[in-house]
């Protein structure tokens, strides 16, 4: 679909990438992150916005702007995916495709974050490709999107 817009939501210590933990995240910021979102989404001819919240309340209110808004929309909801049975409701309360990213594979780690919330209201969840998850995460909707038509 062309011209669609993407919300593409990040949630706590992601704006911490590159510093944080980069034997797990990786050396890239979140500022390189959005710039290869931003480069895909281009290439797919779809729009993207990008944000990061330490905030849960904060994540919840942009999910629910992208109801009418969004055509779709990625999240990383970082450590909210394994405790918030209040974003996992605001995302099943969406009627547009949503993909759930990590960026480490979470089933290789400790185990309370092998279970994610979110995932329940996700269609799709792509963890332990690092950036590549989140265009992989763009191509995925821009396809479901480019069906639905
Ligand atoms: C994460 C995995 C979560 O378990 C963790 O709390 C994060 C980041 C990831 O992208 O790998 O903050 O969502």
């Amino acid at each position: 679909m062309a011209n669609a817009l993407i919300m593409v939501l990040n949630g706590p210590n992601l704006n911490l990438l590159g510093a944080r933990e980069p034997e797990v995240y990786g050396t890239g910021t979140l500022d390189d992150l959005e710039t290869l979102c931003a480069e895909t989404a281009e290439g797919l001819g779809i729009g993207i916005e990008f944000r990061q919240s330490n905030l849960e309340g904060e994540l919840i209110s942009w999910i629910h702007e992208a109801r009418g808004r969004a055509a779709g929309l990625v999240i990383n909801p970082a450590a909210y995916s394994h405790t918030s049975i209040a974003i996992m409701d605001a995302l099943a309360a969406l009627d547009i495709p949503v993909i759930e990213v990590h960026l480490s594979n979470i089933h290789k780690r400790e185990s309370f974050r092998h279970h994610s919330y979110v995932s329940g209201a996700a269609d799709g969840v792509i963890c332990g490709l690092g950036f590549a998850g989140y265009r992989l995460a763009l191509i995925a909707l821009s396809d479901i999107l480019e069906e639905d038509q």
